[in-house]
């Protein structure tokens, strides 16, 4: 008969769990929320269940998430159009929503690890990630710009600067700049790996930076996607590239994004190197994720924790997900 049978470590629940090599635990999650200037928290269409928050629900938005174990958020401001330019100037102003929220933030939590995201899509009337020239995303204009964003962050007290724009060269610039301003503390936790993904259209909705697509329309001289900086989804070894590239810049934690589609590029971070991985489950992962669920196709709950154990599996150490709270509430309902 069979000596060997598999089987045997899936008898029943207790050895399957005490076998089980990857798990999501509040340890490993990233809350990403949005803020907004209103007094009232906004609905996202593409987006169910997740808000646009006031400064005051986000700040018990967070409160909540903490008692659940979350120690970590990611956040990104909803930006009014009035402050939007071509040159994105307000996305160094220290009196930002952006700036503000930060501190007000860390006052009431300074335990809280607060990641600012660093990208000029908010900004700029556009909605693209740089500044631009003659139909051109402008790289070294564009980095100095960011340097100065991730000083105002690191001044109003952020953990964790997340540059999420792509641009060539800006991991060095951001650590030079914070350095020479004495923010030898603040993390730079880049988004090594950001693939031009369809997947991100819920957020950009969220943001109200779907600017470019607008714009385009009318004015030619606006490229049509962000394809002249995020990476083709056909490539693996362009992200080794990057990978090599923010290291040596001075990265300390890397990130892949999207991550569900994308985990044998988590897998190829995590043998090539030594330094925390992240993943970014997006917004379109999450739309899918609930459509399905709303459609009656899926169940909710095991699909959530199904996707999150993966992007565990294929190697993250940090993943960044809409669905934290949900995930927790399922597992710690199971404890
Ligand atoms: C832009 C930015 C994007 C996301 C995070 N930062 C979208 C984009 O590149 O257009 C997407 C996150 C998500 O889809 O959840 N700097």
């Amino acid at each position: 008969m069979f000596r060997i049978r598999p089987r045997r470590l899936r008898k029943n629940s207790s050895i399957i769990s005490l076998t089980q090599e990857n798990w999501v635990t509040a340890e490993d999650l990233i809350y990403p929320v949005f803020v907004q200037a209103g007094s009232e928290n906004q609905a996202i269409k593409s987006m169910p269940n997740i808000y646009r928050f006031s400064l005051d629900n986000l700040l018990r938005e967070i409160e909540e998430s903490m008692e659940q174990g979350i120690r970590a958020i990611a956040m990104f401001p909803v930006v009014e159009e009035e402050f939007k330019t071509l040159s994105a100037e307000e996305s160094y102003n220290p009196n930002s929503l952006n700036q503000k929220t930060i501190r007000a933030i860390k006052k009431r939590f300074p335990e809280l690890v607060l990641i600012s995201d660093i990208a000029l899509d908010p900004y700029t009337s556009h909605g693209h990630d740089g500044l631009i020239e003659d139909g051109k995303i402008l790289n070294d204009e564009t980095v100095k710009v960011l340097a100065l964003m991730a000083l105002a962050q690191a001044e109003a007290g952020a953990d964790i600067v997340a540059p999420s724009d792509m641009m060539d060269g800006r991991i060095g610039a951001i650590r030079e700049a914070l350095d020479a301003n004495k923010f030898f503390d603040t993390k730079i936790m880049s988004y090594t790996a950001k693939y031009k993904s369809n997947l991100y259209a819920p957020f950009r909705d969220a943001l109200g930076s779907l600017g470019s697509k607008k714009s385009c329309k009318e004015n030619s001289d606006i490229p049509k996607d962000k394809s002249s900086y995020q990476m083709n989804y056909g490539n693996s070894r362009e992200a080794l590239r990057e990978l090599e590239l923010d290291i040596a810049e001075g990265a300390d934690i890397v990130m892949v994004k999207p991550a569900g589609w994308y985990g044998d590029i988590i897998q190829t971070f995590k043998q090539n190197s030594t330094i925390p991985i992240a993943a970014y489950q997006v917004s379109g992962e999450y739309a899918m994720i609930y459509s399905a669920y709303q459609a009656g196709y899926i169940d909710l709950e095991p699909a959530i924790i199904e996707s999150l154990t993966a992007i565990k599996r294929a190697g993250a150490d940090l993943v960044l997900s809409y669905f934290s709270r949900h995930c927790l509430r399922i597992t710690q309902k199971i404890k």
